[in-house]
């Protein structure tokens, strides 16, 4: 995610700027079986360690993560006196917030995973109820596009525990709340080790979005596949046909999790695994939580594109009413708020140029 964030920051400073709306970004939602991987696939991409992941139910409610972009703080202007330390541009740390805990704040990650769990048994149980209310977590970083990711209870058939006669139905239509919305991206979530055939997550997703526009599909746990066997048919498109195609990962498996393996090891060892794997060494760039992405960046840029049209409209909408306003006061000169106006259409302009140049070959990074 980390190529868009100046892009977007950029966007979000015009647009406040003219007072416009904040760019909505769609919001991305993990979809699959039980124990597919879909909070792993999730702590991956966000790149922190705070998501309560295992086998068995473990996500029995859902978790609206509300990712908030802050600047880096600014130097102070005022230089050292005496011995007194210059200012050095040191970091906010990353804060979370929980809606159901508006007093605290916090920066410990581990302390976040256990009150997702406090939370999830307050209102789900302490047994494998799963329950619809979501939990609202916030995490404010200068390291993070202004992004809203959902972490979903798996689709399940059978009833465990305290669990009723009609789960199938409960988080079918849990998930379905998540994905029918068009402003959401569907993470199709399938393991590698049970027939694709089968994937809930697939039905489910076609269901909602039959032209395949918002889903794309993750392949996890190609690490624990039969001796002989591969997904390479899978990830090169020709099982299962979706448009935007399918990435595979390697998550951190239940052992990882037992030794605390770091995220970023994990990382490290999911690039070594393809790198250097006999069959998905030839595929292995468009493999891997990197790769994932990447591609979840080009969505995002297209979105940002297909709606700069509308919002340039809007922009020269202002600029003709407030010129005819000028106009029938007698006023001469140009108000700050045409000048504030010509600045953000420029700039837009700008924007809009420099990505039809990173489509053409530079990639996203430019534009910071
Ligand atoms: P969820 O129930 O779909 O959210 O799945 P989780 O993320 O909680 O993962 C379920 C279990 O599978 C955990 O024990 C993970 O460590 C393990 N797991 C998930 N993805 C992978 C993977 O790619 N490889 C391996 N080996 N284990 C994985
Ligand atoms: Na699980
Ligand atoms: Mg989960």
């Amino acid at each position: 995610m980390d190529d868009l964030i100046p892009v977007v920051n950029r966007l979000q400073d015009v647009f406040n700027t003219v007072g416009h709306d904040q760019i909505d970004l769609p919001q991305i939602v993990v979809v699959g079986s039980q124990s597919s991987g879909k909070s792993s696939v999730l702590e991956n991409l966000v790149g922190r360690d705070f998501l309560p992941r295992g086998t068995g139910i473990v996500t029995r409610r859902p978790l609206v993560l509300q990712l908030v972009n802050v600047p880096k703080r600014k130097p102070s202007r005022r230089p050292p006196v005496g011995d007194e330390p210059a200012d050095s541009e040191e970091e906010l740390p990353e804060r979370a917030q929980f809606l159901h805990l508006p007093d605290r704040q916090f920066s410990d990650f581990g302390e976040v995973r256990q009150e997702i769990q406090r939370e999830t048994e307050r209102l789900a149980g302490a047994n494998k109820g799963i329950c619809r209310t979501p939990i609202h977590l916030k995490i404010t970083s200068p390291h993070v596009l202004n992004l809203t990711l959902v972490d979903l209870p798996g689709l399940t058939k059978l009833p465990v525990g305290d669990q009723p006669g009609d789960i199938e139905i409960q988080t079918h239509d849990l998930v379905m709340e998540y994905i029918n919305k068009p402003n959401s991206v569907i993470l199709a979530v399938s393991p590698a080790n049970v027939d694709l055939v089968n994937s809930e997550s697939l039905k489910l997703a076609r269901e909602v979005d039959p032209d395949g526009k918002r889903t794309l599909g993750v392949v996890t746990k190609i690490d624990l596949m039969d001796v002989g066997t591969n997904a390479l048919d899978i990830l090169t498109g020709h099982v299962f046909p979706l448009r935007l195609g399918f990435v595979g990962v390697v998550n951190r498996s239940q052992q990882d999790t037992l030794a605390a393996k770091p995220i970023q090891e994990a990382l490290r060892f999911e690039r070594e695994f393809f790198r250097t794997h006999p069959v998905y060494r030839a595929i292995a760039a468009r493999c891997g939580t990197a790769h994932l992405s990447q591609i979840l960046n080009q969505l995002l840029m297209n979105h940002i594109r297909e709606r700069l049209p509308d919002i340039k409209t809007k922009i020269n909408a202002l600029i003709s009413q407030t010129e005819a306003e000028l106009a029938s006061y007698g006023a001469p000169a140009l108000s700050s708020q045409v000048n504030r106006t010509s600045l953000f259409l420029r700039l837009l302009t700008q924007f809009a140029n420099q990505y039809n140049a990173s489509i053409e070959g530079t990639g996203a990074a430019e534009l910071g």
